[in-house]
């Protein structure tokens, strides 16, 4: 470990080259990001401030911490899942880098001072919260989090450091859903904006993000053909909805699983089968989970299952697959077949589980396109500048993304994108706002 280098725990640092050169190539697809980070380069609106940021450590997360590092905060990084490190944009962040930033780049998120990462890929449950407490060591004045697991970390274990907290933000649905419980039972301690709860986001990252990146994920793991494949996924929402029309766009015919009576009508008149997880077992060859919650596949189903079925997981958290009744009913028949599949053999059948049932698109795959997280990370840096002004008027709740850095996101993508709107006319302006003309 170079004495130059911010203290860290990541698996090997002679991958920082390939790393740069990876989230050069996500710079480029990321417009959006670029123009706040010039724009916090030039204003420095974080200028000291201390970030703890619990994420997905990944060459898109790369060009977020260095945007807000660009804005004059001090970032320390570690992992929000075990097995979605990519080791090489960790050894990067750290080394720091003179390596130019890719063609197209906005210039300037490589080039800067190393940043703190604690995160190895396949790190086991102590590693995983021991980093989490190397981040929370850095007496975070902001946190930022994808899951609420460092969120849960400080008022559980290190509820002392409550007091230094100004604000934070949450990238995900699950990590939401958690805070709101938390805040219910008023055991929330300081205003947490809903990064997921953006239209920005979660109507692009969680559906068409999420779609494209599980079956690329379950491509890579598996290499099937999906035309013609009975595919069952489970949760017909930004996830799940995402997903399904990916896979139907591949040829394969798609069933869902719903248990909200809405979600499932949408499903169906969006042209979907609809059906219970129990009907769906012996019918489907391939299972993807997106809900959420627990034991959605469970041992009365995979007991249903034809021989060769394939099982993932997309949802945040490895509970949506009953693994221990995987393994119990394998009675220790099981072993891995190819990277990132892991075969149980159950009653003469045998049962095909990806990437150990964690998200599938991170764990056997890159993630999400960058073009997709360059809104949710506007999102999150524009949410991180907005607790940073507003903090001190902010009461300890879950606050949703104000509307303006929403509509603000969405303008500069489209800029980007040289995409343009149509402007209303005068007249048309005062039509919408008048409530008197009827025709
Ligand atoms: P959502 O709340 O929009 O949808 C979840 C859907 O699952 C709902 O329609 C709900 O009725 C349904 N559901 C709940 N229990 C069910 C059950 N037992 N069987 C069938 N359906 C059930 O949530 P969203 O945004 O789609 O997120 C789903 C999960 O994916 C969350 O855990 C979220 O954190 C995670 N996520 C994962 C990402 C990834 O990169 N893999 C990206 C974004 C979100």
């Amino acid at each position: 470990m170079s004495t130059t280098h911010p203290r860290h725990d990541v698996a090997d640092l002679s991958l920082a080259a390939e790393g740069e050169r990876r989230i050069a190539w996500a710079e480029r697809e990321m417009p959006v990001l670029r123009s706040i980070r010039r724009r916090f380069e030039a204003e420095r609106p974080l200028e000291s401030l201390r970030i703890a940021a619990c994420l997905h450590v990944t060459t898109e997360t790369a060009n977020l911490v260095r945007t807000l590092q660009a804005g004059g905060a001090d970032v320390v990084l570690c992992a929000s899942n075990p097995l979605s490190t990519q080791d090489d944009a960790a050894a990067a962040l750290v080394a720091g880098s003179g390596v130019p930033a890719g063609l197209g780049s906005g210039g300037g998120a490589a080039g800067g001072p190393g940043i703190a990462v604690h995160a190895r890929r396949g790190e086991d449950r102590d590693t995983y919260y021991r980093h989490i407490d190397a981040a929370l060591d850095h007496h975070p004045e902001i946190t930022m989090d994808d899951g609420a697991d460092l969120v849960s970390r400080l008022h559980t274990t290190r509820a002392d450091q409550l007091g230094e907290i100004r604000g934070g933000t949450e990238e995900t649905t699950t990590g939401v859903i958690r805070l709101r419980a938390m805040a219910a039972d008023g055991a929330l301690k300081y205003p947490i904006v809903a990064v997921n709860e953006a239209q920005t986001k979660h109507l692009f990252d969680n559906r068409y993000g999420t779609g494209q990146s599980t079956v690329d994920a379950i491509m890579r793991a598996t290499n099937i053909l999906l035309a013609g494949r009975k595919v069952v996924v489970a949760g017909y929402g930004w996830v799940g909805r995402g997903i399904a029309s990916r896979f139907r766009g591949m040829g394969a015919h798609v069933a869902m699983v719903e248990v909200d009576p809405i979600r499932a009508l949408e499903a169906l008149m969006d042209g979907f089968a609809v059906m219970p997880a129990s009907e769906a077992a012996p019918w489907g060859e391939l299972f993807v989970t997106a809900t959420g919650n627990v034991n959605v596949f469970r041992r009365e189903h995979f007991l249903a299952m034809r021989d060769g079925a394939i099982l993932a997981n997309s949802g945040h958290f490895d509970a949506e697959i009953e693994i221990p009744a995987l393994r119990e009913l394998a009675g220790g028949h099981e072993r891995q077949v190819r990277e990132n599949v892991h075969e149980f053999e159950i009653e003469g059948k045998r049962l095909e589980l990806i990437a150990e049932g964690r998200l599938v698109n991170l764990s056997a795959a890159e993630g999400h396109p960058a073009a997709v997280m360059d809104m949710s990370f506007a999102n999150q840096a524009l949410a991180v500048e907005w607790v940073a002004r507003n903090a001190g008027s902010l009461a300890p709740q879950v606050y949703t993304v104000p509307g303006e850095i929403d509509r603000e996101v969405a303008r500069l993508k489209l800029e980007a994108l040289g995409v343009h709107l149509e402007p209303m006319t005068e007249e048309q302006e005062r039509y919408v706002r008048s409530w008197q003309a009827g025709t």
